[in-house]
């Protein structure tokens, strides 16, 4: 006989194998069957940058549903994929998604939001609900004012549905009054045991258990504490979770030390921890307070977190001791917000034995502080001497911080309010660019994502630890210092110079807007002239930032700013011509002649300098560019070459000097992977760029090319391949075949593959490169000799 269960399952096998719909499955009972859906295209599947499969959403809505679906008009270089962020499908109605999933079985479900424009419609005037199985998940949710707040350019919201009877998902979406929803991605997973069945205890009210098991949960943060970010496809249990690097939510200046599980000790799931929770890596790496107990003694390990006022949050620590074995060795006390949840914790004493993992939920009632939105979350760890432990120490591995539904069973919270800084700071860029927050992309977004809700607390213990990387310049932009070697020039020069800005004589379009070929002094001198486009994304700030940053950096291999013009709320930067363009216009889809390889050796040269001077030689501090690319480096009519584009270049607190952007910015292709992952930008970042630079140089192809098989479509990814089976003969430009000193072409093919190492740390200084570079030029020219 089969059970209900069973004839369900068969209806639900029988039903996605009628609808064809790709169906993940894992070996486990019951079987977790997840969708993993991007919503807005005609398509059938798709694969992010990550390599995981996506489907199309089209299935589960009504047949006689009313949306429409459509492509994003831009995409911000932040965007981890286009898979599923540039497709969304659009709400004017009503509507709702229907899914089948196993019964009584809890379920994972993200949404992933790009607020972006499509069908021309504005994302600023989008308003709408989500409301999952009767739960309010998201009430009069703007994604626009969301993401600009946490200034981040997409939206990931992460909720675990309570089990229900019936196995069905009912999604609605509902567009607030007069508005229109949007959605570009939906995930539906579900948890094969429910990670939320126990209870927790509300902290100061003992006796009052918050029950987990019928309520619905929001994850707002999930952090590997001491240890990496690990993507969803390395999560456990193939439950596609995200976990952050803790770092960033450090309070104050004592970070404790991080810790990695000795390669002897095993790490394994128990009964009550299993795959579902957290995976390994989670537990074999930690932080700890230090070696001194002296110091310990004096300080707590603390987190603080910045939630929605209101709710009830349930902070999840998870615990595995590595480092001792014995009762009594490492005992500490856990505040949260300031009150002990847990005296003489001993992590051995709650599970016998080193390398077996342990978490502990704990509830707390966070009320409105302050200020609305201001309200926080602290998780702080001291050691505890009452019973005289052998170290005078803490330990934790992981931290998880849920919102648990309020009694009108909703997750929703206001909108927040961006802060009066990013305000003010904006108010600047509107008259230039209405249709674009540039400031959302700007200033932080620490976590590089997902349930990213950066505290603020977070992003100064985050400058502070950075600072010394960066050049600290004047970040007020009204009172604008140009330091001697600028001029400014006024319109009517500058319209006198380009003939009222007559199109034949565009030479270049960026994003910023188009560069003219034009002459200063009565025809004199010629110059490239930058015009910003008012809807372009270059705001002000940055304008002032390269105004600034060329005007005080002066050397052979950088391009030279002469001057700037800001009138009639144009923005206009004039520099030296570059007769020559830039280097990707000698090295591929191009008709003019192909670089000789000295040629290429010494422009490549000539860039490095550059990009040594930045990182070393220009005061005292680390200029990071941040988009090195072969459209950036350009050429004089002597073809010495010159690194340009300063617009994004990383120039330190600004502001009020206490945010910092670390929003990944930068160019497809060149992206350093670390920066990416961790949003730690340090000159390393440009040593991979450069590293990318250097493939294309040796190629003559682009970073990407799409049109490519899998394995090419990636330059690095396909010329590393190539290089470790020693075919570097299968990756050279095929005009340099056999003009190239073989030893040089080794050295140059070393130099390249160490800078796009994926390890920061493990790349060589530009110093280092350049010493290379040199080294390769000589032995060409000694061939040269010989010949
Ligand atoms: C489609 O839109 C119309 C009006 O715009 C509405 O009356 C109708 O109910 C909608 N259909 C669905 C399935 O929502
Ligand atoms: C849309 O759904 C909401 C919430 O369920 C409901 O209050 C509203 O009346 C619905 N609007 C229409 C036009 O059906
Ligand atoms: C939705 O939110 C916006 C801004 O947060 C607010 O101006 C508007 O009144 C809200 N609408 C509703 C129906 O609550
Ligand atoms: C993540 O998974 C990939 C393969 O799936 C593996 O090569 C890589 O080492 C993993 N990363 C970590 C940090 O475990
Ligand atoms: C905890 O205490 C510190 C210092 O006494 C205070 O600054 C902080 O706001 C408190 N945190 C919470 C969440 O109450
Ligand atoms: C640690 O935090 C607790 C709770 O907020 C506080 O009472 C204690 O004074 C703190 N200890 C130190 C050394 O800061
Ligand atoms: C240390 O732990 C013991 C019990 O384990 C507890 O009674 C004591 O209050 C704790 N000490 C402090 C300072 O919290
Ligand atoms: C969450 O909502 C459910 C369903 O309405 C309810 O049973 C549960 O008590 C709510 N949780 C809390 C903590 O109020
Ligand atoms: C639940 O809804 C009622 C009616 O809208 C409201 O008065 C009450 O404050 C809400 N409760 C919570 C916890 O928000």
């Amino acid at each position: 006989m089969y059970s209900t269960y069973q004839i369900l399952l068969l209806v639900f096998c029988f039903y996605l194998a009628n609808n064809s719909i790709n169906v993940l499955s894992a070996a486990s009972e019951p079987k977790p069957i997840a969708y993993i859906l991007f919503c807005g295209t005609s398509s059938q599947d798709a694969v992010d940058s990550d390599g995981r499969k996506w489907n199309s959403d089209g299935n589960f809505l009504l047949p006689s549903d009313n949306s429409t679906i459509s492509e994003a008009l831009s995409q911000d270089p932040s965007l981890p994929s286009t898979v599923p962020y540039m497709n969304a499908r659009i709400f004017t109605s009503n509507s709702s998604y229907n899914f089948i999933v196993p019964p009584r079985t809890r379920i994972w479900l993200r949404l992933h939001f790009y607020p972006s424009r499509y069908n021309y419609l504005d994302p600023s005037k989008a308003y709408f609900s989500v409301i999952g199985n009767g739960f309010t998940l998201l009430n009069n949710f703007s994604a626009f004012i969301t993401a600009k707040a946490l200034t981040q350019a997409y939206i990931a919201r992460e909720f675990s549905l309570p089990p229900v009877e019936t196995g069905n998902l009912d999604i609605a979406i509902v567009p607030s009054e007069g508005s229109h929803a949007f959605i570009n991605g939906i995930e539906v997973i579900p948890m094969p045991h429910d990670i939320f069945q126990h209870p927790a205890a509300l902290v100061g009210y003992s006796d009052h258990p918050v029950d987990l098991h019928s309520s619905s949960l929001q994850t707002m943060f999930r952090l590997n504490v001491g240890g990496q970010f690990i993507t969803p496809n390395n999560d456990s249990g193939g439950l596609k979770r995200t976990w952050f690097d803790d770092s960033p939510y450090l309070l104050g200046a004592a970070f404790g030390v991080t810790s990695n599980a000795d390669k002897n000790v095993r790490i394994q799931y128990s009964k009550d921890v299993t795959e579902d929770v957290a995976p390994l890596n989670v537990y074999s790496t930690a932080r700890t307070m230090g070696p001194d107990p002296n110091v310990n003694w004096n300080y707590n390990l603390t987190w603080v977190f910045r939630v929605d006022p209101g709710f009830i949050y349930v902070v999840r620590l998870h615990f595995c001791e590595f480092d001792f074995n014995k009762v009594n060795q490492r005992v500490f006390d856990i505040y949260v917000n300031n009150q002990t949840v847990q005296s003489g914790a001993d992590v051995i004493a709650w599970v016998d034995s080193q390398g077996l993992p342990i978490y502990k939920d704990y509830a707390i009632h966070v009320e409105d502080q302050s200020r609305a939105g201001e309200s926080e979350i602290w998780v702080a760890l001291h050691p505890n001497a009452s019973t005289k432990p052998e170290h005078y120490d803490a330990i934790l591995n992981g931290l998880e911080v849920f919102k648990v539904n309020d009694t009108n069973a909703t997750l929703a919270g206001l909108n927040p309010e961006p802060s009066a800084m990013l305000v003010n700071a904006e108010e600047h860029e509107k008259e230039l660019s209405p249709s674009r927050s540039r400031l959302g992309r700007l200033l932080c977004g620490v976590a590089g994502g997902v349930f990213c809700c950066a505290t603020v607390a977070a992003i100064l213990v985050f400058i502070r630890r950075k600072t010394n990387y960066w050049l600290l310049i004047n970040g007020d932009s009204h009172t604008l210092t140009i330091g001697g070697h600028c001029r400014r020039f006024t319109l009517w020069e500058i319209k006198q110079g380009t003939n009222h800005f007559d199109e034949s004589k565009v030479i270049g379009i960026g994003g910023f807007g188009k560069v003219y070929k034009g002459t200063i002094d009565y025809g004199a001198t010629k110059v490239a002239i930058k015009r910003s486009n008012p809807d372009s994304h270059q705001g002000v700030k940055e304008f002032h930032t390269e105004i600034q940053m060329l005007s005080k950096l002066r050397h052979r291999h950088l391009v030279s700013l002469i001057g700037f013009c800001e009138e009639n709320g144009e923005m206009i930067l004039v520099y030296d011509y570059m007769a020559n363009g830039t280097l990707r216009e000698h090295l591929y889809n191009t008709d003019k002649p192909p670089l000789p390889w000295k040629k290429r050796l010494e422009i490549a040269i000539g860039a490095a300098k550059g990009l040594h001077y930045l990182h070393t030689g220009a005061a005292k501090y680390t200029i990071i560019h941040r988009d090195v690319k072969t459209t950036n480096i350009l050429l004089d009519e002597n073809w010495v070459s010159k690194v340009s584009d300063f617009g994004l270049s990383k120039t330190g607190p600004n502001l009020d000097q206490t945010h910092v952007n670390t929003v990944v910015k930068g160019s497809f292709g060149y992206l350093d992977p670390e920066y990416y992952r961790r949003q730690q930008l340090t000159e390393k970042s440009d040593v991979y760029s450069f590293g990318v630079v250097l493939f294309e140089v040796l190629c003559g192809r682009p970073p990407l090319k799409r049109n490519l098989c899998r394995e090419q479509a990636c330059l690095v990814d396909w010329a590393l391949q190539c290089l470790r089976k020693g075919n570097v003969h299968e990756i050279i430009d095929p005009c340099l075949m056999g003009k190239v000193n073989p030893w040089c072409l080794e050295i140059f093919a070393e130099a390249a593959q160490k800078c796009v190492s994926d390890r920061g740390s493990d790349r060589p200084s530009m110093g280092d490169v350049l010493r290379n570079l040199e080294f390769c030029l000589q032995l060409e020219e000694y061939t040269d000799i010989q010949l």
